[in-house]
């Protein structure tokens, strides 16, 4: 897998270049889930392509951009799940944006996921990688490199808030909880991208990102294979935790479609206990 983990390095310096330089206008095509694909959606994911096809332990790759799965090495022991530029909307106004990457292996579903990765193109690169069954792991690029800065580990509770989707479609249950975290103090964070979102969480220490089940989105927006399962490992092997709508682990999660969303919460534990008791889950 060290492999991948190489290429995703080479991959990130070459979409901050991309961001940094490529036009910022629509593409006339639109991808898997109806929205509009952005030219650097469309140049991100063939930079991806690109990089993953010469690793032969990648049997196929999934795309948020690309309809089916795509096969590149008959032998190949991995399956790539990614969204090559998530937050793309956020460009044109020059806040964070990210890639994120599940490596799938046997299954695509939580059991099946065996390591994710996610870069943070900000004001600078950063890189997460975690296998499952280790702590996350924080690189940041400096000087030609990704030098290693450390673990990441959340404590058990924090102090931002980062509540997702329309206020107006939300339930009544989800605007009684998030209002009940303003009123203990939470502060708002949230910026419309999930990369940078939660790693803002992950970094200082913690807090609860949400996007719920609304009215108009009853599946929620995120993406299962691409976003939810990737982040749910990370989430869990920083000491934090990551449940659906119904107090569910998200890592329980089998994907029936590869474009399938979920509703989705991922946060510290005195977080997601307190959002459970709200739901009346588990
Ligand atoms: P997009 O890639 O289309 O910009 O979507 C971003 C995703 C995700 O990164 C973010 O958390 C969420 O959509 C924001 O959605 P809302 O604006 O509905 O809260």
């Amino acid at each position: 897998m060290e492999d991948i983990f190489r290429a995703i390095e080479e991959i990130a310096i070459k979409i901050d270049n991309a961001i940094k330089t490529a036009d910022l206008g629509y593409n006339d095509s639109e991808n898997s889930s109806g929205e509009s694909q952005l030219k650097l959606d469309v140049q991100s994911d063939i930079i991806i392509q690109e990089a993953l096809s010469k690793i032969s332990s990648v049997k196929s790759i999934v795309s948020e951009e690309k309809e089916d799965i795509l096969t590149l090495n008959d032998g190949g022991e991995y399956i790539v799940c990614y969204d090559p530029l998530d937050g793309s909307s956020l460009v044109d106004v020059n806040l964070s944006v990210g890639s994120i990457f599940g490596i799938y292996k046997d299954t695509l579903d939580g059991n099946g996921l065996v390591a994710s990765s996610y870069v943070v193109y900000g004001p600078r690169i950063e890189l997460v990688v975690c296998k499952k069954g280790e702590k996350p792991l924080l690189y940041r690029y400096k000087a030609n490199r990704f030098e290693k800065i450390g673990e990441i580990t959340l404590k058990n509770r924090g102090k931002l808030n980062a509540p997702g989707g329309t206020q107006q479609n939300w339930s009544p249950i989800h605007k009684g909880f998030i209002d009940t975290l303003f009123q203990e103090g939470y502060r708002l964070r949230y910026s419309g991208g999930m990369v940078p979102d939660l790693h803002q969480i992950l970094l200082k220490g913690g807090g609860l990102f949400s996007y719920p089940a609304t009215s108009d989105k009853p599946n929620g927006k995120l993406r299962q294979l691409f976003e939810v399962l990737p982040f749910s490992l990370i989430y869990e092997m920083a000491n934090g935790a990551a449940i659906n709508d119904k107090g569910m682990r998200l890592l329980e999660l089998s994907p029936t479609f590869i474009h399938d969303t979920s509703p989705c919460f991922f946060g510290s534990n005195d977080e997601i206990k307190s959002l459970k008791k709200a739901y009346g889950a588990r």
